[in-house]
């Protein structure tokens, strides 16, 4: 049992399933290469081996639940290359079923035999998984009422999503006995550590493309004086820059306005007005009539692909000074070669400093490579979001979720 906010979390151990049928819970959600559709990381796909090998092993038969993208986003693609690739890293078969609940899911499903491994297709593919609702409201879904009755039990691994209330991680744990897989564990009970008020300064390095949750993340943060510093990056900095009243060009502003950013801008200059730690970027590298140049932040003409040299230099002697480094999501376009300078210094830096480093979100974890690190050292989450809000002190609804299903299903 994990002990938590005054929550209690079964874990394998507290529920011991052996010779059930088990739904598994795992976030596999992977950056997508945009042009060729391919994943670009697969730290993800990897770090559910032990928790699949432990329910195998004790005679189960494992049915595994994810999703991946959003509908409408380059990076909503089914999950058969992950299956080949949890097949790879798991040394067993997983048999990937292009289905989630319809009748062929169901019947293969039912006809599951003891260590037989299955993956269904993109949970997302429901439309009403979607819907961010309470725990039994969920439990009514669709995706809940058609597939569990066909289960014994439900471990809920994803810890990378437990931020979201969606019936996948929600629902099932008010029908079905449930415990948090391995990952869940791990997760919580590293990143409870960092709650220690003697391991300050603490530095957030937030950048990415997800910038409510980032804003989300930043407002907790600041209200709970939980970091010392939060160094912005990608789009969350040029809202930043923007509500301080920087003028980043007409370019720079449409996209934001194109992705709906600018009606956060009130959001972000109450921040700055509360006087939060944060720190924009003084310079850009930017692409101008396609050459590659650095310009000041108060006199952007290009497109700003990544942070400038002197913002690396600032950011990185935050960095040096830190005992925790969070980092989440890449600071510029590190899709492309010529802009991933700005990430790598400052992960670079992260790892030479005495700090003790938690990185999340798959971007920032691709840039780690096959490099070897100390686990001492250093936290390599599952988790963007929800690592983030998890150290911002919210409560996670997967969580509230297992909590709340303890004596479900006896
Ligand atoms: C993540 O990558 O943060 C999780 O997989 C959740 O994905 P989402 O932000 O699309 O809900």
């Amino acid at each position: 049992m994990i002990k938590i906010n005054e929550m209690e979390i079964p874990t394998l151990d507290d529920l011991q399933f052996s010779e059930k049928k088990v739904l598994v819970r795992i976030d596999i959600n992977s950056p997508v290469d945009p042009e060729t559709g391919k994943l670009l990381d697969y730290s993800r796909i990897k770090a559910y081996s032990s928790t699949i090998k432990e329910l195998i092993e004790k005679g189960n038969s494992v049915v595994l639940m994810s999703h991946q993208g959003r509908p409408g986003d380059n990076d909503f693609i089914s999950l058969e290359e992950h299956s080949k690739l949890l097949n790879k890293y798991l040394g067993a078969s997983v048999e990937f079923v292009d289905d989630v609940i319809g009748p062929y899911a169901r019947e293969r499903i039912s006809k599951l035999k003891p260590g037989e491994i299955l993956l269904l297709d993109n949970v997302r593919l429901i439309s009403e998984e979607l819907i961010e609702a309470s725990p039994l409201q969920h439990a009514k879904s669709f995706l809940v009422r058609r597939l569990s009755p066909l289960f014994d039990g439900y471990v809920n691994d994803a810890f990378a999503a437990a931020h979201r209330s969606q019936a996948s991680l929600v629902g099932f744990p008010m029908i079905l006995k449930s415990s948090a897989g391995r990952v869940m564990e791990r997760e919580v009970l590293a990143l409870s550590k960092i709650f220690n008020p003697d391991d300050s300064p603490k530095v957030f390095v937030l950048g990415g493309g997800k910038v409510l949750d980032s804003l989300r993340i930043i407002e907790n943060l600041v209200k709970r004086k939980l970091a010392d510093r939060i160094l912005t990056g990608g789009l969350i900095a040029e809202l930043f820059a923007v509500a301080k009243g920087i003028d980043l060009g007409r370019d720079n502003i449409n996209i934001l306005e194109k992705k709906g950013l600018l009606s956060l801008i009130p959001r972000a200059r109450k921040i700055l007005l509360s006087g939060g730690p944060i720190e924009i970027p003084v310079d850009f590298r930017v692409e101008k009539e396609g050459k590659v140049i650095e310009e000041p932040s108060s006199k952007v003409t290009g497109a700003i692909k990544d942070i400038g040299l002197t913002t690396m230099n600032i950011y990185s002697s935050f960095i040096k000074e830190a005992k925790v480094i969070v980092m989440r999501g890449p600071m510029g376009i590190i899709e492309d070669e010529r802009f991933r300078e700005g990430s790598k210094e400052l992960l670079n830096n992260a790892l030479e400093s005495p700090g003790y480093v938690i990185i999340g979100g798959g971007h920032m974890i691709s840039m780690l490579g096959s490099r070897d690190i100390e686990s001492t050292k250093i936290h390599v989450s599952t988790g963007g979001g929800a690592l983030l809000l998890f150290l911002a002190g919210e409560k996670l609804p997967a969580l509230e979720a297992l909590n709340m299903s303890r004596g479900v299903g006896k």
